[in-house]
């Protein structure tokens, strides 16, 4: 069991933000990733599509042997991972925007929140602002048309840049002091978001979050592997050409 793998899944290429931090803090752990990138994007399907999709990833990713599934897409997590965790006996780490973190940061009082229509909408999104942001001001946006075009390993130039003026401007002008990247897509896309932000905006995602927590899990269940040097596989079952980008080329990719 120690030695199985940890599976992460998201709609396409944004979960390899996660898997990054995740080899980071857990070298030892052999990870498999699987990018449904042929249903890209989550974001503007109903909730039981995308419970549907979470389901059949699970699925998968337990009949490849894996011990422990990192749900990494809020779009997926916020809308199904009530629903995985009561269907499946093995530990979930989820990953939900960041508001937290941002609402006790924050000096003006103002956080912007990017991520898509699925996680803005889904109740438990709107039940964590209430609970952890009610007493300051949380400017959400939807940032439709972002995640298709990384999908398309497209990561900066003026397509972005448009994008991103106008799901950003008004924040900025209101005086936001954090944004807090709500899709694990947007990472990949930071070079444009920091030319984009005033200096005085700082951009705060999940990933960190989410590995200290895949190790909290681990060390529970007592399912560390403390023995080898991590091996990685990667799936899809779409395009390959934008994974094989964000990899830089430099694992093996299979298609399913
Ligand atoms: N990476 C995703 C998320 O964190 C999914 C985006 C999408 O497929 O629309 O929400």
């Amino acid at each position: 069991m120690n030695k199985s793998p940890i599976g992460i899944f998201d709609s396409g290429i944004g979960g390899v933000t996660i898997f990054n931090s995740i080899k980071k803090l857990l070298p030892k752990e052999n990870i498999i990733y699987l990018s449904d990138n042929l249903h890209s994007p989550y974001g503007n399907k109903s909730i039981e599509t995308i419970k549907k999709l979470s389901q059949k990833n699970t699925e998968w990713l337990i009949e490849k042997g894996c011990k422990l599934i990192v749900v990494a897409c809020n779009t997926a997590t916020t809308n199904s991972v009530f629903e995985l965790r009561s269907n499946f006996n093995l530990p979930f780490v989820g990953i939900e925007p960041a508001i937290k973190s941002a609402a006790m940061k924050t000096v003006t009082g103002k956080v912007g929140v990017l991520a898509t229509k699925g996680t803005l909408s889904s109740n438990l999104f709107n039940s964590t602002s209430t609970y952890h942001a009610s007493n300051i001001e949380i400017i959400e946006e939807n940032g439709d048309g972002l995640v298709e075009l990384i999908e398309a390993g497209i990561f900066e130039g003026v397509e972005i840049e448009n994008i991103l003026h106008k799901h950003l401007d008004f924040m900025i002008t209101k005086k936001i002091d954090y944004l807090v990247l709500g899709c694990t897509h947007y990472p990949l896309i930071n070079k444009v978001l920091l030319k984009i932000l005033p200096k005085s905006v700082k951009i705060i995602d999940s990933a960190e979050a989410v590995a200290k927590q895949t190790k909290a899990l681990l060390i529970n269940h007592k399912i560390e592997n403390k023995s080898n040097q991590g091996e990685y596989s990667f799936y899809y079952n779409g395009d390959s050409a934008s994974l094989n980008k964000v990899l830089n080329h430099k694992f093996e990719i299979n298609k399913i």
